[in-house]
């Protein structure tokens, strides 16, 4: 019997190492909607990051691409990485995109998601009349600071607070405020949600806070377990920031001025909590239940911040 040589493996493709990147990363059991849906969409981010080629197009000839042995090597061990630490993919990279801006993050910060970002690049129309007019605005609960970046962006004329109780996310806030070159434009504060605000008042008041029932986070994966629990958790009924950013905020704005608030998918039961309150629901990617826009004027009027004690204990 002759001995013949086994054939020489077939050359590794990006597209190669992107099958053996989904495969994996679908058969364990992750959790996803850290900005990517799916096992194929981190398997993109996670195997073009340790490639070094651009995430956001992948034309047919970067499908085509030889990748050496080493390299493939790395974006695999980058997988394994994800699976075993169960960590969003944006820890492992240091990058997050929201509304085609790049951020760093770490896990000081939770990785950029919220639906706000989208109603920012819409210039919050029909609430904000003319964007220009916008002369002040404050992201409470920065993070971050990847809306106040945005913010600062679309409302080129407004001077923004950045406002964090964290000192650490604060820290990463100045890396995106210095990587967007808007030093001039936002001033980052620590501060427990308006304490160190004075008697400032702003035009628009965006806030992502924390929502999170206390229910919820006993239950949440892994992946969300390692971003900061204060920047999750809301207390038992998810509504502990949110009562006092209802409270606080209309000493903060300006007669005409606009409060847009994140609060997860708990729409009915914040209506049942302020059944006085008109609040308006936009539409988002996420629904037309997780974000709420009042004008100060609602939430001035006699009774609109009267609370409806719920009538069971809160569910998440
Ligand atoms: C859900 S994260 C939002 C971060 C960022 N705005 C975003 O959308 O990605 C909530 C943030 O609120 C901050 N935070 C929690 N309690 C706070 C408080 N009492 N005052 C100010 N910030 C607070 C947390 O540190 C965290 O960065």
């Amino acid at each position: 019997m002759t001995n013949k040589p086994s054939p020489a493996p077939a050359a590794a493709t990006v597209a190669s190492v992107l099958t053996a990147a989904r495969r994996a990363l679908s058969r364990a059991e992750l959790s996803y909607g850290h900005g990517y849906l799916d096992s194929s969409e981190e398997a993109l981010c996670l195997v073009m990051h340790a490639l070094s080629l651009p995430g956001d197009e992948i034309s047919d000839a970067t499908l085509k691409k030889r990748v050496s042995a080493a390299a493939r090597q790395r974006a695999l061990a980058l997988i394994r990485e994800r699976i075993s630490k169960r960590i969003p993919a944006a820890y492992l990279t240091h990058e997050s995109w929201l509304q085609g801006l790049r951020f760093y993050v770490d896990e000081r910060v939770i990785v950029p998601r919220s639906f706000i970002a989208e109603l920012l690049t819409a210039e919050l129309y029909p609430w904000v009349e003319e964007p220009a007019d916008i002369g002040s605005a404050l992201d409470l609960c920065t993070g971050s600071a990847c809306l106040a970046v945005i913010m600062a962006k679309i409302f080129a004329h407004a001077a923004v607070d950045a406002i964090d109780l964290s000192p650490q996310a604060l820290e990463v806030a100045r890396i995106n405020v210095a990587r967007h070159r808007l030093g001039r434009r936002i001033r980052l504060v620590e501060s427990d949600l308006f304490s160190a605000a004075g008697k400032k008042r702003y035009d628009l008041i965006i806030s992502n806070p924390p929502y999170v029932t206390t229910a919820s986070m006993r239950k949440l994966p892994p992946e969300y377990r390692s971003e900061p629990a204060m920047a999750l958790a809301g207390g038992g009924n998810g509504f502990d920031l949110v009562d006092l950013i209802l409270t606080q905020a209309a000493d903060h704005l300006t007669a005409q001025g606009t409060l847009v608030v994140e609060i997860g998918h708990h729409r009915s039961r914040l209506e049942q909590r302020y059944p006085r309150l008109p609040f308006f629901w936009p539409e988002t990617s996420g629904g037309d239940d997780c974000v709420f826009v009042l004008k100060r004027a609602d939430l001035v009027a006699p009774g609109a911040l009267q609370v409806q004690p719920a009538r069971r204990r809160a569910i998440s």
